[in-house]
């Protein structure tokens, strides 16, 4: 990594508490609170729904159902089947039924307890496969194939097949969910949203209104997390306060409670799959089939996009001449399942390295030793057509042995599980390859907006939300290099849909590409601007070299006395436009969804992570010891930022193969519905070694000054550790038939122990 490191401005204010969230917009004039009615059972018939009482109470001023919708009753964004507001039916528990809309959030609370509701109950399913035998489905059906696998099976010297469960996780972003909304002049609205889609909320808006998008302004300043939990769930709540808003012509704020969030939100989707896997007698894997049954719940949100991503990943790192992966997307009574860090792609991994362990076993060899026999090379051709290029899978496995020896990694385990009655230790490797750039090629491309002022500051709008991922410091980097200016001079402004428009949600990991690349354009119209203007100033020739460095002006690496601001000031009284306008769109990529093939991503980044736990035999409670990992970050831009998203994304994998689970009774009925019923990472889980090295490497031309994405791969090193804890129960127990099943719980440990 050759950029120098450089703390994140906005840590400071976001650690004292200065940086402004939704809930921290001084509130209007005239504010009034929205609340939510939502369903109870999670699948019925609406029998009775009246709201007279409740309207009647102190401080109620509306209250609203799906008849007060003055435009379309629709936020479904990939496909129209979820209502803003139930009609007839519920499909969920939390499924939102009506609004209420008071002076104070106590009088809009009291006046929800006065509407009467009555469902009448119609069967619930909760499981994914049974939808499927009933014909519930989200969307079609997706297979992606190559070669032959039926064929290859039968000369494969061994095949295994299982079943892989893998469960849900709920994002628990700092912020809930939330938006205020005030009305603003010519029948228009403004809205300070906690969303990752700017333009998602403005499309969606402006839908249920009934109005123009350009009626419809959406602001986000930053986000106290997203995860993909607001890439298009936060639409739904921009809706409510911008309906209540536009309606009562008053500011509307709407921002659900931690409960009350974690109730009618969406979260990654549960998935439950088949594999079978054929090697030959070299441990060579020859084919790969895997059947996905992903639970989308009650309305399609991502989940097609999120299968989809599945199938792109569902061989992982590894070079398989037949493979044949199929996803269907099935329809329950949960809440909307929706984007989650890794898209799918962390399901689709799981099974995988569940083949391979199984494999393993049955074969009495270590999985590291297949999968390190197996990982793919420049040149491979992924099922899905694209030929891999710049691969680090192997750079990366190879320099993590040389820093922990396979061989001396497992006898150090073994020796100390000799010795050790009530202790094991168990061990798993895990590398990932993960596809860089939206897998809906239309998807990207991105705008930025830059002035530079007569005073030599310069303001950058981006289509990019920052949400803790640092991309709001990246994008003053790209500004600050491209001007060789200071940091000082840079202010990034908020994402607003009126300065930057169209934007696709800051999500993919390819945030900061995207927007980079557009800003460099932004920045590097106006340069040229600049030294034509220098030129002409200083008499310099077009042959001869103008360089901006150190706020000054070189001509061929001579220092002259012309500094920025004397540059600008210049160029204002020039005339000069100082004002641009950059975009980008992600050259050579595309994709037929109908063959299955074609070169969807922009790069793959890699990387390989080595995970040791412990568990206690006699309670089943264990520790993560260990995560060792070789990372390609490409040239990082902020190696800090950067280590941070490895380390946060690392943390919150384990957590969603360990400890994190996302529980329903049969009726649909969230159980896991606070903090005290879900347990997610905290500083005690973290592994006590958690060790990242970059791979010494290129970077991509497409990747931001070839500095690589990185927001979501490093969670799918997390797979490891549910593979690390089952090898210590089967080092206690070897005949324990503990199931590919996560996450795996102290209470599946101990299960699996006895
Ligand atoms: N990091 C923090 N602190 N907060 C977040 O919400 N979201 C993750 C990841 N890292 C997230 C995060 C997800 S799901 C994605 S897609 C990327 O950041 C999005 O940002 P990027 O495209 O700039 O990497
Ligand atoms: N990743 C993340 N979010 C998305 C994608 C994707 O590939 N496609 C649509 N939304
Ligand atoms: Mo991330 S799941 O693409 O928001």
């Amino acid at each position: 990594m050759t950029h120098p490191p450089l703390a994140n401005i906005e840590s400071a204010a976001h650690v004292t508490g200065r940086s402004i969230y939704v809930d921290d917009i001084p509130v209007m004039e005239g504010t009034l609170w929205v609340k939510v009615l939502d369903a109870r059972i999670a699948h019925g018939r609406i029998t009775r729904l009246d709201v007279r009482e409740a309207e009647q109470m102190e401080g109620v001023v509306k209250i609203f159902t799906h008849h007060d919708i003055p435009g379309e009753n629709q936020v479904g964004g990939i496909i129209p089947d979820e209502p803003l507001l139930a009609t007839e039916e519920v499909h969920f528990q939390g499924q939102p039924i009506a609004l209420v809309a008071a002076e104070t959030e106590e009088q809009a609370e009291a006046a929800l307890q006065k509407i009467v509701l009555e469902i009448e109950p119609l069967p619930v399913i909760t499981d994914p496969r049974e939808a499927f035998r009933q014909g519930k489905l989200l969307s079609g059906s997706r297979t992606f194939s190559k070669g032959n696998t039926a064929a290859a099976f039968s000369g494969c010297a061994h095949v295994f097949e299982g079943k892989v469960e893998s469960g849900g996780q709920e994002h628990l972003y700092l912020e809930t969910q939330g938006a205020y909304a005030v009305p603003t002049e010519h029948d228009s609205v403004r809205i300070y949203s906690s969303t990752q889609g700017p333009t998602a909320v403005q499309r969606t808006v402006a839908r249920v209104l009934g109005v123009g998008m350009n009626r419809v302004e959406v602001d986000v300043a930053r986000l106290g997390g997203g995860f993909g939990g607001k890439e298009d769930q936060a639409s739904t709540w921009g809706a409510f306060a911008a309906l209540v808003a536009y309606v009562l012509k008053r500011p509307a704020k709407c921002i659900p409670h931690r409960m009350e969030d974690m109730r009618m939100t969406g979260k990654r989707n549960p998935y439950s799959s088949d594999f079978k896997i054929g090697l030959d007698a070299d441990l060579n894997i020859i084919a790969y089939e895997a059947t996905f049954f992903q639970n989308g719940g009650a309305a399609a949100d991502l989940s097609p996009a999120i299968l989809e991503r599945t199938l792109f990943h569902a061989a992982n790192s590894y070079a398989i001449p037949h493979v044949h992966v199929t996803a269907h997307s099935c329809k329950t009574n949960l809440p909307p399942n929706t984007a989650f860090r890794g898209f799918g792609g962390p399901q689709g991994k799981f099974v995988i390295e569940a083949a391979i362990d199984c494999s393993a076993k049955n074969l009495g060899v270590a999985a590291a030793v297949i999968q390190r026999k197996n990982l793919l090379a420049d040149g491979y051709e992924f099922h899905y057509g694209q030929i891999a290029a710049g691969s680090e899978a192997q750079n990366c496995w190879t320099k993590l042995e040389q820093k922990r020896p396979f061989k001396a990694v497992l006898a150090e385990i073994e020796a100390f599980n000799a010795t050790h009655p009530r202790l094991k230790k168990g061990a798993a490797w895990m590398p990932i390859c993960f596809g860089i750039s939206f897998t809906n090629t239309m998807m990207n491309h991105a705008r930025a907006l830059v002035h530079v002022y007569s005073d030599g500051s310069v303001g950058v709008s981006t289509g990019a939300v920052e949400m803790g991922q640092g991309v709001n410091m990246k994008m003053m980097q790209v500004a600050a290099a491209c001007f060789g200016i200071s940091l000082d001079r840079i202010k990034l402004e908020t994402t607003n849909t009126t300065r930057v428009a169209n934007t696709s949600p800051s999500a993919a990991s390819a945030t900061a590409d995207l927007n980079g690349k557009a800003l460099a354009d932004a920045c590097l119209q106006i340069r040229s601007r600049l030294e034509i203007l220098v030129r002409s100033q200083l008499g310099v020739s077009k042959t001869t070299r103008i360089i901006l460095r150190d706020e000054r002006i070189f001509i061929d690496e001579q220092a002259t006395d012309m500094t920025w601001p004397q540059l600008i000031q210049q160029a204002f009284f020039q005339r000069t436009n100082l004002s641009a306008k950059g975009h980008y769109a992600t050259p050579q990529i595309h994709f037929d969804k109908i063959t299955g093939k074609g070169h969807p991503f922009a790069y793959h980044v890699y990387g390989t992570a080595l995970t040791i736990c412990t568990v206690d035999c006699l309670r089943g409670n264990y520790t993560v010891d260990v995560v060792d990992v070789v990372h390609d970050f490409g040239n990082s831009i902020n190696p800090g930022i950067d280590l941070g998203q490895c380390e946060g994304g690392i943390v919150q994998g384990i957590g969603w193969m360990t400890m994190e689970e996302v529980a329903y009774n049969a009726e649909g009925r969230l159980l896991s519905n606070a903090l005290s019923t879900y347990k997610i990472p905290d500083i005690y889980s973290v592994p006590a070694v958690l060790d990242i090295e970059p791979v010494d490497t290129e970077g991509s031309e497409l990747s931001i000054f070839k500095s690589k994405a990185v927001g979501e791969p490093p969670l799918m090193y997390g797979i490891g550790a549910f593979f690390a804890l089952r090898n210590a129960v089967l080092a206690f127990n070897p005949q324990s038939d503990i199931a590919y099943s996560a996450p795996m719980t102290p209470e599946k440990v101990l299960m699996g122990l006895y």
